[in-house]
């Protein structure tokens, strides 16, 4: 039997055959406004409410507004860090402004990724991590995508290493249909894509497991609802989307 993390999503844990196979480092990958910064932040609190420890590094929005958020899907953080099981890491301010200056902790350079890497450490030691999650990984390495393989393994041999269950937010456009990038698409040992798409003049959300090392999983894309409880998967319902993974 392999270890399994309960995501605690709705839906979620059915089409993965029971959870995340622990240490896996999962590519969460989708367009814009698919609801991967939501699935991330709900994978976090729920393990927060589980007694699992977890870490949020936040590239790409304020660290205050990322509580604020949080806190409008009922996943209020701010105990939790006060209690130290839950942290956010500040690689988005560089530490400017009066609210960068309360963050525990900050990567006062975000380009530097040996920096980002060294204060993603202290916090997972210092909280004893379980869970943690990238918000994007995309956007390390959107100006120098030469180096996005060798950063991915980078932060898995850091997160796996030190027994985490992690998830890699991955941006990719509306029309493209990959994950990220054939190094990180391989390097990772899950890809979940979360996509969007108008069917008869309505958006629908839909989700999919391409890959999940370690497990057997739903190989069908599956609906999915946001609602101000955040995501909720039809496991036992299945959608269609035009002919491939996008068409
Ligand atoms: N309370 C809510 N009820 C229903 N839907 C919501 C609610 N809050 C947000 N949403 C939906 O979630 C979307 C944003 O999700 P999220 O921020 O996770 O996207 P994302 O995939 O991270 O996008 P990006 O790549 O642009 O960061 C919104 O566009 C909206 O459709
Ligand atoms: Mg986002």
């Amino acid at each position: 039997m392999i270890e399994r993390v309960v995501t605690g999503i709705p839906g979620l844990d059915e089409i993965l055959g029971g959870g995340i196979p622990r240490r896996n480092v999962v590519l969460l990958s989708g367009g814009p406004g698919t609801g991967k910064s939501i699935f991330g932040q709900q994978y976090l609190y729920n393990g927060l409410q589980r007694g699992e420890p977890g870490i949020l590094v936040v590239l790409e929005e304020h660290p205050v507004q990322v509580r604020i958020s949080m806190a409008q899907f009922g996943w209020d953080v701010r105990i939790f860090e006060e209690k130290g099981s839950f942290a956010l890491v500040d690689a988005f301010t560089a530490g400017i402004g009066e609210a960068a200056k309360r963050e525990k902790y900050v990567v006062r350079d975000p380009g530097d990724f040996n920096l980002l890497i060294d204060v993603l450490r202290e916090a997972i030691k210092e909280v004893n991590a379980e869970r943690v999650v990238i918000d994007s990984v995309t956007t390390l390495y959107i100006t120098r995508p030469a180096l996005a393989r060798s950063m991915v393994l980078q932060l898995k041999k850091v997160l796996s290493g030190m027994g985490c269950t992690s998830i890699l937010v991955s941006q990719v456009s509306v029309t493209e249909r990959g994950f990220g990038g054939p190094g990180v698409e391989h390097a990772a040992d899950g890809i979940v894509r979360l996509d969007l798409d108008e069917i008869n003049g309505e958006l629908k959300r839909s989700i999919i497991v391409w890959k999940m090392r370690s497990t057997a999983h739903s190989m069908r894309r599956h609906p999915f609802i946001i609602t101000n409880k955040g995501i909720e998967i039809k496991a036992d319902e299945v959608i269609r989307v035009g002919g491939g993974i996008r068409e």
